[in-house]
C-alpha cells in the first residue's frame, strides 16, 4: 500500500496529467478552427498521450492497493495569441509537469518506495522526450518567423513531424 502522503501525491499528479489532456484538447480545438489541421493533429494526439499518462498513474494507484481519485475538471484557456505563443505555453506547462514528477521521485526516495521509484521512471524519460520535442519545435517556429506565410509553413514543419511520430510508433 502507499503512504497517505504518496496517495495524495499521485493523485495531484493524476489531476496535473488530466489538465494537461484538457490544455492540448482547446489547443487542438483552436488550431483546427484556424485551419491548421497539421499542428490540430499533434495537439489532439498530445491530448491522448496525457490522457494515457493520466491512466496509468490511476492504475498503478488502485494496483498498489490505494483510492485512485478521479480528478475535477478545470477549465483551460480557449482563446490564444499564436502559434508561437501555444507552444512557448506548451513548453512552459511541460517544464512544471517535470517538475512535479521529479518532486515525486524524491517522495519516493525519501519514503524508500522502490515500487513508486521505479514506476515513476518511465515519465522522467518521457518528460525528457516531451522538453526536447518542444524545443525542436520552437526552433523551427524562430527559423520560420512570423512573415505572412509562415502559418503555411509551420503547419507543414508540425504535419512533417506527425508523420515522423507515426513511423516512430509504427516501428514500436
Ligand atoms: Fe504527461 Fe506532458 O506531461
Amino acid at each position: 500500500m502507499l503512504s497517505e502522503k504518496m496517495e495524495t501525491a499521485l493523485n495531484d499528479q493524476i489531476g496535473m496529467e488530466g489538465y494537461a489532456s484538457f490544455l492540448y484538447l482547446s489547443m487542438a480545438s483552436w488550431c483546427e478552427f484556424q485551419g491548421l489541421d497539421g499542428t490540430s493533429q499533434f495537439f489532439y494526439r498530445q491530448a491522448a498521450e496525457e490522457h494515457d499518462h493520466m491512466m496509468r498513474i490511476f492504475h498503478y494507484v488502485l494496483e498498489m492497493d490505494s483510492k485512485a481519485i478521479a480528478p475535477a475538471i478545470q477549465q483551460p484557456p480557449s482563446n490564444f495569441d499564436s502559434v508561437q505563443s501555444i507552444f512557448e505555453s506548451v513548453y512552459t506547462h511541460e517544464q512544471k509537469v517535470t517538475a512535479s514528477i521529479n518532486k515525486l521521485v524524491n517522495l519516493a526516495n525519501a519514503e524508500n518506495d522502490h515500487s513508486t521509484h521505479n514506476f515513476l521512471q518511465w515519465y522522467v524519460s518521457e518528460q525528457r522526450e516531451e522538453e526536447a520535442l518542444i524545443r525542436l519545435i520552437l526552433d523551427k517556429l524562430k527559423l520560420i518567423g512570423d512573415g505572412p506565410q509562415s502559418l503555411y509553413f509551420i503547419d507543414k514543419e508540425i504535419t512533417e513531424i506527425n508523420s515522423q511520430m507515426d513511423t516512430a510508433e509504427g516501428a514500436a
